[in-house]
């Protein structure tokens, strides 16, 4: 058996002594989310009216939408890559079809908003849609389960923020718009929690191996769509909007290592302590470069142009 397989079996190892565990995380998540459908936020007879409301939405709102919408689209990928470790007879198989069922939910309704509110050029959106799946998405932490826990304690807190700002933004324009995306951000948070405290188990039962899945993603932590054409223009319009940047990402990764407990952990190896000293000083190492990346875009800050805005926006 290979090096990569061996580590592969004694994570998967470990993701099955702690199954009784997470399921009980199911069931919690489960008690405490609160279901909704797209058709329930939108009202077809209110089509016009909205339509009309929604003209108010400035630019930079629209372009943010559109790039929440974009990764939410991404959810294909992101089912493929947990089934592939997870499989479908277990508690994680269970998971991934509940998470994907009330993922599907945020495509379907930010999509049809976009549609019914006429705030962008749908095809112009769909395309890139398009790209993005046919592209494929295929991170390097495929064949390291514990990365993909981390990964998506940190994902899903991301999309809670961007989902929730673009929110706030768009309140005093477009109350129906406000109302969906803190929808979204509500589920995002609980899927945040159910991932945090998984991972929080593997950290507990597998520490070292936790440790260097956590090194291995959170210093630079690609957001979902990375793949899209024209992602850096969306995220840089995202981040000058205050929809989501660099200085939110720091805050993420602080609440993580403290939630975890990273300070205090303990019974490590030389390798394990070290790894455990350079997470702690990442937070304020992230927090510097925000600041350096935001000190360079507001000197180059300039109106973007989306071929998915409408004219005159
Ligand atoms: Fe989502
Ligand atoms: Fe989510």
């Amino acid at each position: 058996m290979s090096q990569q397989n061996t580590h592969l079996s004694q994570q998967l190892g470990v993701f099955s002594e702690i199954s009784s565990q997470v399921e009980k995380l199911i069931e919690r998540h489960k008690a405490d989310r609160k279901l909704w459908y797209p058709s329930e936020l939108l009202d077809v007879e209110e089509r016009e009216e909205l339509a009309q409301q929604a003209q108010a939405l400035p630019g930079a709102v629209r372009a943010g939408l559109a790039l929440n919408l974009l990764t939410e689209e991404g959810l294909p990928h992101f089912h493929r890559l947990i089934a592939q470790h997870t499989g479908q007879d277990s508690a994680w198989g269970y998971w991934n079809n509940l998470w994907t069922a009330e993922e599907d939910r945020h495509g379907v309704v930010l999509h049809d908003y976009v549609r019914d509110a006429k705030v962008l050029d749908l095809l112009a959106l769909e395309k890139l849609q398009y790209q993005y799946l046919e592209a494929g998405f295929d991170p390097d932490w495929k064949q390291d389960p514990y990365r993909l826990v981390a990964y998506t304690s940190l994902q899903e807190k991301a999309t809670q923020f961007s989902h929730a700002n673009l929110a706030r933004l768009a309140a005093p324009h477009e109350p129906k718009l406000q109302h969906i995306l803190s929808r979204v951000a509500a589920d995002e948070a609980r899927h945040h929690r159910f991932y945090r405290d998984t991972f929080a188990l593997l950290l507990e039962a597998d520490p070292e191996r936790a440790l260097q899945a956590a090194w291995a993603v959170m210093p630079k932590m690609a957001m979902p769509g990375h793949t899209i054409p024209g992602f850096r223009e969306l995220a840089d319009s995202a981040h000058q909007a205050g929809i989501y940047g660099p200085h939110d990402y720091a805050v993420i990764v602080r609440e993580l290592l403290g939630c975890w407990g990273i300070a205090a952990a303990r019974g490590l190896s030389h390798r394990g302590e070290q790894l455990r000293e350079k997470l702690l000083l990442l937070p304020e190492r992230i927090q510097k470069l925000a600041d350096l990346v935001t000190r360079r875009k507001t000197q180059s800050a300039g109106p973007q142009n989306f071929d998915f805005l409408p004219e005159g926006v």
